[in-house]
């Protein structure tokens, strides 16, 4: 199975993000991953809307938006218009899952549905034919260098087991570095968002190239 490597930018340095930018295409990771948060959804507030449209802008990356906000719907329009190549949103949100996911596709972009660490796996049935991505979180969403929770990772298989064959990505988030992608990936998870392991790492192509190895040995 191949691994989809998605660099979050909560851990960039927001000085410089289009140096960021080349950094995370030269390293070689795939994908750009977007956290947006509004205070109320999360205890915390990040970029919005017209910093995604100066990254979209900057690069041909794929954008992997992760919305982390009370009411999804009412910002399909906008952060697709944006440049997000992906939208994933929660489903403990307010937002009816299924209006927001046609809202996204909508747009003509792919969908994904998130699940915080609460949630059990069973939630994402009633999706699975529906949307590109699902999302197990494997922290608490809101902040970047947390751990990685392990009890996760039951929860990760569960979901690989729902999804059977179906060619849509499981995407995990939180807490991976070169040792939890290894468990991730075992589990079933073949999109690994990884924030402060890249961005703080002394030599980033090597973290990304270490996750690769891990799929190599596996
Ligand atoms: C947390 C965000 C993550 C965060 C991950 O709520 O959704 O994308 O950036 O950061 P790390 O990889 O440092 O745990
Ligand atoms: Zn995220």
């Amino acid at each position: 199975m191949e691994t989809i490597i998605s660099a979050s930018f909560l851990s960039a340095d927001i000085l410089h993000l289009a140096d960021e930018l080349k950094r995370v295409r030269e390293c070689g990771a795939d994908m750009v991953h977007y956290d947006v948060m509004d205070g109320i959804f999360v205890p915390n507030i990040s970029f919005g809307i017209p910093v995604l449209k100066a990254i979209s802008k900057e690069t041909d990356l794929f954008i992997d938006v992760h919305l982390m906000i009370e009411n999804p719907l009412l910002y399909i329009m906008d952060f697709a218009g944006a440049g997000a190549d992906m939208i994933t949103f929660h489903l403990e949100s307010r937002s009816d899952p299924f209006r927001t996911i046609k809202a996204i596709h909508e747009k003509g972009i792919k969908a994904g549905i998130a699940i915080k660490p609460n949630t059990p796996a069973r939630a994402v049935l009633p999706f699975l034919d529906e949307v590109e991505n699902i999302l197990v979180m494997t922290v608490e969403p809101g902040f970047g260098g947390q751990g990685y929770i392990h009890e996760m990772t039951p929860k990760i298989q569960e979901v690989r087991k729902m999804m059977g064959d179906r060619n849509i990505y499981l995407q995990v988030d939180g807490g991976i570095n070169g040792e939890t992608t290894k468990i991730a990936r075992n589990a079933g998870a073949n999109l690994l968002v990884a924030g402060s392991y890249l961005f703080s790492a002394p030599d980033m192509k090597k973290a990304v190239y270490d996750m690769r190895q891990e799929e190599a040995e596996t």
